[in-house]
């Protein structure tokens, strides 16, 4: 990608430049041992200038990297740490369920009792399943769905990212639902032509498919909050129309949760919007920074999974006890008084201050939902991928430059979102907002 002529590109004497040797060595090493470099590509900086940074430790809402360099981190591990870093409580309640060993493939208290947690405060669900990503969790409940229908056909939106199963690396093609093309290499064509892709925010195309295939269609899935490219909220009436349209088609709803789930509300965004999916997924928060997965349905759609019912589905290592109990303690803070209130009043008190003297007409503002924040190179609110301006992602690799030069960590692409956590104090949002501010305004040539 060129660096569009119409950024501002920002003063070298205001970028301090970070020593950054140990993290370029290791790099160097990791290239010889890795695709690009990495264990999960977005992590290869490929959208924004420069190399990957290597994480030595972290602690509340600072990370610092192998040189010693210290960061404000927004990534928060893309979502699971709600807490921020090395949170005391949930590092003690791994601690103790490691001295007990790591793995039994046997069933232990520590499952129930994650279970439990969730179950009796979650009104949306009645059992639930553990994996250990997100990915598996939405590839089991896209089983369940078309085992319990006897149906074929899954419709996904695009801009919506469900994790890297062969049914859902699918895109749109021209038209406005159409069969999806597989957006990776190694998918078999017949996989994706169970795929149906509509837009967001659109209830025409929503008709049109059901009225085409509704005979065969086992499941609409959808993030309630879109985050995985930009954060495109849609707006309570669109989710409800999909959950009408859904029942009195006899097609299951599944709401992806992954990143949702936990984070604007412990009942995710079932409970915001309060709309019973059919099936819900998680991941992230649900293990608090190590590999946990989810989905929950209704007693009745989950007593299709083995071994009570016909769909199968398993893991070595799901349920572990190490992973549940991180995930007990993090959950168990999620549950404190005003816990998500605070979360989404500091975040609106840090974008206020991002935004300062930045008017929407200067084409940028920042989209939030709850603790999830984006920041928007556009004056309007967007809520389709088809509103995106690639090209405005030049605007932000200037920025996110300028931004981890100077000590604030996200996510290394524009189309990521960022995480407020219960670590960040009001010092440390005013600190960072300043610093993104006043990137911002050199690169929409503001002053
Ligand atoms: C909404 C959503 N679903 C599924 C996934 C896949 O989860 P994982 O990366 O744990 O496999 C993600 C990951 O970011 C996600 O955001």
């Amino acid at each position: 990608m060129q660096t569009s002529k119409l950024v501002k590109p920002i003063k070298q004497e205001d970028t301090k430049a970070m020593i950054r040797k140990n993290s370029d060595k290791l790099y160097s090493k990791a290239k010889d041992l890795f695709p690009g470099g990495v264990n999960s590509p977005v992590r290869a900086f490929r959208s924004v200038k420069g190399d990957p940074i290597f994480i030595d430790r972290g602690d509340g809402c600072h990370i610092y990297d192998v040189d010693g360099n210290e960061y404000i981190d927004f990534c928060c591990s893309w979502g699971p740490l709600i807490l921020g870093h090395n949170h005391r409580g949930v590092r003690d309640s791994i601690v103790a369920a490691l001295d007990k060993g790591t793995s039994f493939g046997a069933p232990t208290q520590l499952e129930n009792e994650l279970g439990d947690l969730i179950i009796s405060n979650n009104r949306f669900i009645e059992k639930i399943r553990f994996t250990s990503s997100g990915t598996e969790a939405v590839m089991s409940a896209v089983r369940v769905a078309r085992g319990y229908s006897s149906k074929n056909k899954i419709l996904k939106f695009e801009g919506c990212y469900h994790g890297h199963l062969d049914a859902l690396l699918v895109n749109a093609g021209s038209g406005l639902v159409t069969l999806g093309t597989s957006s990776s290499a190694g998918i078999p064509e017949a996989y994706v032509n169970e795929t149906l892709v509509a837009p967001l925010n659109n209830k025409e195309a929503i008709e049109q498919a059901i009225a085409e295939h509704g005979h065969d269609l086992a499941c609409i899935i959808i993030e309630p909050i879109p985050a995985n490219n930009g954060l495109l909220v849609q707006d309570f009436e669109y989710l409800n129309f999909l959950r009408k349209i859904t029942k009195d088609n006899d097609i299951l709803l599944i709401f992806d949760e992954v990143i949702s789930g936990f984070r604007v509300g412990f009942e995710g965004a079932a409970g915001l919007y309060n709309i019973q999916p059919d099936i819900i997924t998680y991941g992230k928060i649900i293990g608090g920074g190590l590999p946990v997965g989810a989905y929950g349905a209704s007693k009745e759609i989950m007593s299709c999974v083995a071994p009570d019912g016909p769909v199968y589905q398993a893991g070595t290592l799901s349920g572990n006890p190490v992973a549940m109990s991180s995930g007990k303690a993090t959950l168990e803070q999620c549950l404190k008084l005003n816990f998500y209130k605070d979360l989404e009043e500091k975040t609106a008190f840090f974008i206020e201050k991002v935004t300062e003297g930045i008017p929407a007409a200067s084409g940028f503002h920042m989209q939030q939902a709850g603790s999830i924040f984006w920041l928007t190179f556009s004056s309007n609110r967007v809520t389709k991928a088809d509103e995106i301006d690639s090209a405005k992602m030049n605007f932000f690799k200037e920025l996110y430059s300028y931004i981890l030069e100077n000590g604030v960590y996200m996510g290394p692409s524009g189309y990521e979102v960022g995480f407020v956590s219960e670590a960040h104090t009001i010092e440390d949002l005013t600190k960072s907002a300043k610093i993104i501010n006043t990137g911002l305004k050199q690169v929409l040539d503001l002053h």
